[in-house]
């Protein structure tokens, strides 16, 4: 376990919110959860970029159910920190859904706008079914109730980096999340 002060944590990250075991053992517990309610059928894991794409490796590889992997990029319009729920999208599937089992994998929900429009366009296509696994999820930041059925972590409304969520697009690479200082994001 690496602790703040550590060389291995940028000096902008206040603390560890999720050190790298903890989010392996949670990945884990996902993907047992989710073997079990999908015994017997394939999956198709959409995983939405960039954010997804470290949980959506490891889930896949903890993952004992056969599954594809499809990648949507969507960009909310709106402020840099907060998603105005308008999403346009960057890069879409690349197959057609009908007929599959459906599972959408996040990194974050905040306020769960994007995650709205992205379940009424998967919906729209199709699929046998659609759910969602996310890592993590912001209560407090909720503007829309959105379905979630596998949640890795509740986390207080604050701005959190690494295990692929981003500031200004760094800090992506980090195999934990932490908390970033204040001062680097509001300057
Ligand atoms: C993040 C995250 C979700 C969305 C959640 O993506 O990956 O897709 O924001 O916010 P919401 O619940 O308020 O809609 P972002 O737009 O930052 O793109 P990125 O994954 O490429 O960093």
């Amino acid at each position: 376990m690496i602790d703040v002060g550590s060389p291995d944590v940028p000096p902008e990250i206040e603390s560890v919110v999720m050190s790298e075991q903890a989010i392996s053992e949670r990945v884990r517990e996902l993907a047992a959860q989710v073997d079990a309610d999908y015994a017997g059928r394939e999956i198709l894991l959409v995983g939405v970029l960039k954010g997804a794409v470290m949980f959506m490796a490891d889930l896949a590889r903890a993952l004992r159910t056969p599954v594809s992997m499809e990648f949507m990029a969507v960009s909310s319009y709106g402020s840099s920190t907060s998603s105005s729920g308008v999403v346009r999208i960057l890069k879409d599937l690349d197959r057609e859904i009908a007929d599959k089992h459906v599972l959408v994998v996040e990194d974050i929900i905040d306020s769960g706008l994007t995650l709205s429009w992205l379940l009424r366009n998967m919906r729209s296509r199709g699929p046998a079914s659609v759910e969602v696994v996310a890592l993590m999820r912001k209560p407090d930041a909720a503007k829309i109730e959105v379905p979630v059925k596998y949640v890795g972590f509740d986390i207080a409304n604050e701005f959190v980096v690494g295990y692929g969520l981003d500031y200004a697009e760094r800090y992506r690479d980090l195999p934990f999340v932490g908390l970033l200082r204040p001062e680097v994001y509001t300057v």
